[in-house]
């Protein structure tokens, strides 16, 4: 699959965001190994604090679906300067993913692209606790 669809597999997501009280809609869209396409997007609650992100929403859309490989994400929200995952979002991630492609765009256009080992350096994971 090229980074297009992804992308727009993450556009068609956001119109499913319930984004009532930050009227901020992001979808995410989560490429396995195996090339399937896992989408999400962010789901928002009136004690604000247990909204949910696309990209968790995508992770664990995948995980519970028996996923465990990942390639790249593509992220999508409406903003000129591109919408990076949030710290937690980052964690979720790099322990489920690794260092997968992360790609972010607007409604029009790709706005940027990382390695998540970029966002999220000198992660803390599973290694460390192997030492003890
Ligand atoms: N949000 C996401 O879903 N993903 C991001 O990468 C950034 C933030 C959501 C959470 C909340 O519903 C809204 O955007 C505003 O923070």
């Amino acid at each position: 699959m090229n980074a297009s669809d992804l992308v727009d597999a993450a556009r068609r997501a956001r119109e499913h965001a319930h984004a009532a009280y930050s009227n901020f809609k992001v979808g995410a869209a989560l490429e396995t190994a195996d090339g399937r396409v896992i989408t999400g997007c962010n789901i928002e609650n009136a004690t604000y604090g247990l909204t949910i992100c696309a990209e968790r929403v995508a992770m664990f859309k995948a995980l519970s679906e028996g996923h465990r490989a990942f390639t790249r994400i593509a992220v999508v929200a409406d903003t000129e300067a591109p919408t990076p995952p949030c710290g937690p979002c980052r964690q979720i991630l790099w322990e489920f993913a690794g260092d997968i492609e992360v790609i972010l765009a607007n409604t029009e256009r790709e706005t940027a692209r990382f390695k998540l080992s970029e966002l999220l350096p000198h992660p803390f994971d599973a290694r460390l606790l192997k030492e003890k």
